[in-house]
């Protein structure tokens, strides 16, 4: 559940505390019972991270930075150790809670709120007894004056996206097909305050997107291609920002078939891309920042079928490449095609795609980075990488050197959608490339959509991942 954000005032009443601090022994914590304050001053010292006390009205849990210094990242240290904190809470059965720190660095505090927040994020909606499994944590109260109420806004709206974000990511196609993703992205729209414009597939034929439309053929239901933007009166870019994602509801890799185990099975989460667009849309949008943004998804399942695409099938995308297909399972880039043709008509300052595209890059990185390929400039890709480490959603590298785009020549088509052997994520950027005609970043993040195992703040199954990397690269722009 996500809990409610707020600072605190003079009617506050908890019975939960918890201390963030650096330096126990200055602290004149008012409030806070002497002996309580020594316990924990040397549990501190004897190097104890979270020190937990109860003295029967009251329950006080440290929370020592003292390990901070180990780690070449504060705030992220911050996130984690707010996740355990988080674990202990909930084990307790705790409701209300009021954060306090004693550390100067204000990033350490918005930090901890964010991993606290993130840590309790849970996905029921098919568990019978939900009450008995849900996290109790509802309400976090921030100490008066530590946080403006705008950066306690900010962080509310950015958590809100992220849940957004990981819950369609976690709903199966059973529930979330082309049809309903749209329905979420119109609904989030009208919460937050972005129009979101639907294209059915009798519109989607008229614009010829050959890529959305063969990758749909073998299924029982309809693409839809979704167009979400924020315009607010000043906005400080003159062209817009676009975001696009790829948002395959499911893939079985067609005809190309995916083997179950270890596989497919977590194809549900192959609109993660998409995700990460719609949470950043909606943080952007609640937090009403002043920039021009807008949003792009493509969405279908990838199913066999009776009329599916086959291998050796050439289509036609929007723009009137041909493609050869050889692999149905190279299919979110076809879609990708379509929607990054559809960015040109708006003349982009910037286009960044994110799209859970290659095993390659789940590979060659984990779940631990997300590989870049890019044509802007320096300057707005180290902003883009400067964000992606400000929110631990790192970032490298992979070259688009043109020798890669050779293995994608085909015999009989302009392109065909797959490379060889080795570099798949890098021919993969190539091949959407070709589509662009603006300054382009794509983001291959197959490895850190979908966590397979328990990953403090970031939980397991969909993280949300990109949501807060957009969010904040577009808050500094
Ligand atoms: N959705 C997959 C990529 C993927 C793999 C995402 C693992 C998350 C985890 C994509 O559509 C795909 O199947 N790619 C193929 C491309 C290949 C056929 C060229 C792949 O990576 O194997
Ligand atoms: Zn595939
Ligand atoms: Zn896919």
């Amino acid at each position: 559940m996500l809990p409610q954000l707020s600072a605190s005032n003079s009617k506050t009443k908890v019975k939960t505390r918890l201390i963030i601090t650096d330096k126990i022994t200055s602290a004149a914590i008012p409030s806070i019972p002497k002996p309580v304050l020594k316990v924990a001053q040397t549990e501190l010292k004897n190097g104890i991270e979270l020190s937990h006390q109860n003295n029967g009205s009251e329950r006080f849990i440290f929370c020592s930075t003292d390990n901070f210094s180990k780690s070449s990242d504060k705030v992220e240290s911050s996130r984690r150790l707010a996740s355990k904190a988080c674990r202990i809470l909930n084990k307790y059965g705790v409701d209300s809670v009021l954060v306090s720190s004693l550390a100067s660095d204000k990033n350490i505090l918005v930090g901890f709120i964010e991993g606290l927040i993130l840590s309790n994020y849970q996905f029921h909606r098919y568990k019978a007894d939900k009450r008995k499994l849900n996290n109790s944590i509802s309400k976090i109260f921030v100490e008066q004056k530590q946080l403006s109420n705008s950066d306690i806004s900010k962080i509310k709206n950015l958590c809100a996206g992220v849940y957004l974000s990981r819950d369609v990511v976690n709903e199966p196609l059973s529930y979330l097909t082309a049809e309903q993703f749209s329905k979420e992205m119109v609904k989030a729209g009208k919460a937050a305050g972005f129009k979101t414009t639907v294209f059915k597939k009798n519109q989607i034929k008229k614009m010829k997107m050959g890529g959305l439309l063969s990758v749909n053929l073998g299924s029982e239901d309809p693409p839809t291609f979704n167009v979400m933007e924020w315009k607010p009166t000043k906005a400080k870019n003159k062209k817009p920002i676009v975001l696009v994602g790829k948002g395959v509801v499911y893939d079985t890799g067609g005809l190309s078939l995916k083997p179950t185990a270890n596989s497919m099975d977590f194809m549900k989460s192959d609109m993660g891309g998409g995700a990460a667009v719609l949470g950043a849309m909606y943080a952007v949008a609640k937090n009403k920042l002043p920039i021009h943004v807008i949003g792009l998804i493509p969405a279908t399942d990838n199913r066999p079928g009776k009329n599916a695409y086959v291998p050796g099938d050439v289509i036609t995308i929007s723009d009137n490449t041909t493609v050869e297909v050889l692999n149905t399972d190279a299919e979110g880039r076809l879609c990708l095609a379509d929607a990054l043709v559809y960015a040109k008509k708006y003349k982009p300052e910037l286009v960044i795609d994110l799209a859970t595209l290659t095993g390659a890059a789940a590979r060659a990185l984990g779940p631990n980075a997300i590989a870049g390929m890019r044509t802007c400039s320096d300057k707005q890709f180290s902003k883009l990488t400067e964000a992606s480490f400000n929110v631990f959603e790192r970032i490298v590298e992979f070259p688009l050197w043109e020798d890669y785009g050779e293995m994608l020549n085909s015999d009989i088509a302009d392109v065909k959608n797959i490379g060889g052997k080795y570099a798949g994520a890098i021919t993969a950027g190539k091949f959407l490339q070709r589509f662009t005609d603006y300054p382009w970043i794509h983001l291959d993040i197959a490895g850190s959509a979908f966590l397979h195992s328990e990953n403090s703040y970031r939980g397991k199954g969909g993280t949300g991942v990109g949501t807060r990397l957009l969010f904040n690269f577009l808050d500094n722009y």
